[in-house]
């Protein structure tokens, strides 16, 4: 048996405000975390649910660089983005803060100044690039070269993004600035370092003796830091965009944002309550979990643990941080530079009020254990045979059946079959293995054990069949629709934590105001005459067509990708294929053979020409964009093919009436489509 705690602090990773959210950060963090604080609260725990914006780092001042803008103007637009899509989502949020306000900012200084007071840090003199151009130090982000791994052009001083590689910007080939695109040198400057070495002994007890249960992801990841050997780890950067260190001359230097992300967790709850947050954090009653994805596992179990301990004070250290994989889409690494995601401001247009069935997917598919895959045709499939097929048309078969044999109200119990009394045992099974696993972070079990609710409905139902019976035997047909009524109000509490939206839907159609988590389990949850409202459906079918345009839209951006590596490499990719077309929309295109009699540019354009065309059953005038790419002395007398019966245009006042073919390659070149010998206009193509 585990300890007893009063009250849980919930913390979800900071995301990054230099871009949206997209699936990964749901499935990994966000979505796990809100369930796990909606099932702490249903059972009546005292909770705390910090989220918030990571508001500093150097990608936040390229982007505003790229962008022409501040580093401010940035955050300030993608902090909306997320906190409004976190909130349609239903992420459960006690505050959603973000580490520019003035709060952090006194917050981080105070425990960066704290440590420093305290002697805690050792300060070091290291020689840094410096691009004289611009007379600034660069974070090894702004400095880019050949990969020493891949030979790739463009890697970063941190990391090369084509083949995966850690780096350090003295490994790079040929490093230049980002900033000035100059060459680079290297100047001593002077930073903080938290002496991690130092801590090595404390960490290998507290996680490697008594963290043994962390999950074998979270566990492996720290045992083969520390026995790697931790080094110093520097906690302040040569940038103009951060929380200034609190130090005389420190001029030019902030925190490093690894230093000041994580004590955000502490001043957005100081943010909620002024006067009550050192009892979520300073009390050994307070059960502390992080929520990450795994590429933050070295800086919530290794560098934040050392940074509380160092400040001491009486903070308290995570019980658990329950990491998650990654989650790649349709077979590929989900990537914001390359836009290969599923962005959740995106989603929550393209698919309103389905906020459940992205919830739901995550949840089944989430990465607990490995790198997972989304693709849209999984997403399709777990809402129209599970959402829709199991749980929903179960809840749909219940209410439909009262309202039609018992005018909507609960009927009676009556003498109970053996069926009836194993499905009513069943009920408090799926409970306890429901509440074991949420406990222990196995979200996607925990989601089985729901759906293995509404499969138990079904089967009854389908076992028992009361349509049947309601000719011959009511009593028995109010026994099996209240029994199945009741599993209708254990499954709204069961999937609460998972679906909020639907449950709420669901207690609204049992006119109920709230079931509690005490009550599930129990099979006399809704009394007998209480009145139902009418059926709505829970979920409602997606459609091929929907789900093609999404897939549509990752081909596009896919091969947006592929025409701009291609372009970078000096090789074009070629144009992709149009959407198919069918015989008949082939066949009503007239293509044929004609001749140029005159060409003249169109006055005040670059690109049009003016052309009048021998068609062979007709002379018409026809405006076409190839001025760029011929005179109007070679166009005369050449035979081209033309589409004939497109509907006539006006350009630049000029009626055009048909379109000339052009074959026209990736990089723009455009030639004429000729017939190879010469043939009588008029001829026919096809
Ligand atoms: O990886 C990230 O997106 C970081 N912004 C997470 C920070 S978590 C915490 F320390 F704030
Ligand atoms: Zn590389």
């Amino acid at each position: 048996m585990g300890k007893e705690f009063k009250r849980h602090l919930i913390t979800s990773a900071l995301p990054y405000a230099n871009g949206p959210v997209h699936i990964g950060h749901l499935a990994g963090v966000y979505v796990p975390a809100d369930i796990y604080a909606r099932f702490l609260r249903l059972k009546g725990e005292d909770v705390l649910f910090i989220g918030g914006s990571d508001e500093h780092g150097v990608p936040i001042t390229i982007k505003a660089k790229k962008e022409g803008c501040t580093p401010q103007d940035v955050v300030d637009k993608y902090h909306k983005i997320i906190k409004d899509s976190f909130q349609e989502l239903g992420i459960s949020f006690d505050i959603y803060s973000r580490t520019s306000s003035a709060t952090h900012h006194k917050t981080a200084a105070a425990f960066f100044k704290k440590l420093y007071d305290e002697g805690k840090f050792v300060e070091k003199e290291s020689e840094q690039f410096f691009d004289v151009e611009a007379n600034t130090f660069l974070a090894d982000r702004y400095i880019v070269g050949t990969c020493p791994k891949c030979g790739a052009e463009g890697a970063y001083g941190d990391q090369c993004e084509k083949c995966g590689s850690t780096l350090s910007p003295d490994e790079l080939i040929n490093p230049k600035s980002v900033i000035s695109g100059g060459e680079l040198v290297k100047k001593p400057t002077k930073h903080w370092y938290l002496p991690l070495d130092q801590y090595e002994g404390w960490l290998k007890e507290w996680i490697l003796e008594g963290h043994k249960e962390w999950k074998t992801n979270v566990y492996g990841q720290c045992k083969s830091w520390i026995d790697g050997g931790l080094q110093p780890r520097a906690v302040s950067r040569d940038l103009d965009w951060g929380v200034p260190v609190p130090v005389e001359g420190a001029e030019g230097k902030v925190l490093y944002v690894w230093f000041d992300a994580p004590i955000g967790y502490i001043s957005n709850t100081i943010e909620l309550l002024p006067d009550e947050w050192e009892k979520w954090w300073k009390s050994e009653d307070t059960k502390m979990v992080h929520f990450i994805g795994k590429d933050n596992i070295v800086f919530h179990c290794i560098v934040f643990p050392s940074m509380l301990k160092a400040y001491g004070d009486g903070f308290i250290l995570p019980e658990n941080v329950p990491a998650n994989e990654f989650l790649n889409l349709e077979g590929d690494k989900i990537s914001t530079s390359r836009n290969w995601a599923v962005w959740l401001h995106e989603y929550l247009v393209d698919f309103p009020g389905k906020q459940d069935v992205l919830r739901y997917v995550l949840c089944a598919n989430a990465p607990e254990t490995k790198d997972n895959d989304f693709t849209w045709k999984d997403f399709q499939t777990r809402n129209n045979s599970e959402l829709v097929a199991i749980y929903g048309n179960f809840v749909n078969r219940a209410v439909v059946l009262t309202h039609k044999y018992f005018e909507g109200k609960v009927p009676a119990v009556g003498a109970l079959a053996d069926v009836d009394k194993e499905v009513l045992a069943e009920i408090p099974q799926i409970k306890a293995s429901l509440e074991h696993n949420l406990s222990t972070y196995k979200f996607r079990e925990a989601l089985k054990d729901a759906m293995n609710l509404a499969r138990l409905g079904n089967k009854y139902l389908t076992e028992t069949e009361p349509w049947k019976l309601a000719k011959t035997d009511m009593e028995r047909v109010a026994t099996i629709l209240n029994i199945s009524l009741q599993l209708c109000a254990n499954l709204a509490v069961a999937f609460e934590p998972f679906l909020p939206f639907s449950s709420a839907k669901l207690v609204n159609m049992l006119n109920l105001a709230k079931i509690g988590w005490n009550e599930f389990g129990g099979s006399e949850i809704l009394a007998a005459g209480h009145q139902l409202n009418p059926a709505e459906l829970l979920f409602a079918k997606i459609e091929d067509a929907e789900i093609q345009a999404q897939i549509d839209k990752l081909n596009a951006t896919k091969a947006a990708n592929e025409a701009a590596a291609a372009e970078a490499a000096g090789t074009p990719a070629p144009l992709p294929q149009k959407e198919e077309c069918t015989f008949d929309d082939f066949m009503k295109m007239d293509i044929r053979t004609a001749t140029v009699l005159e060409a003249v540019k169109v006055p005040k354009t670059d690109k049009l020409l003016k052309l009048t065309i021998d068609t062979g059953i007709d002379t018409r005038t026809i405006v076409s964009g190839i001025a760029e790419h011929y005179t109007p002395e070679e166009m005369v007398g050449k035979q081209i093919c033309i589409l004939a019966n497109l509907a006539p245009r006006k350009i630049k006042g000029i009626e055009s009436k048909g379109m000339i073919l052009m074959a026209k390659d990736e990089s723009g070149r455009m030639k004429f489509v000729t017939p190879a010998e010469a043939v009588d206009n008029g001829a026919c193509v096809g």
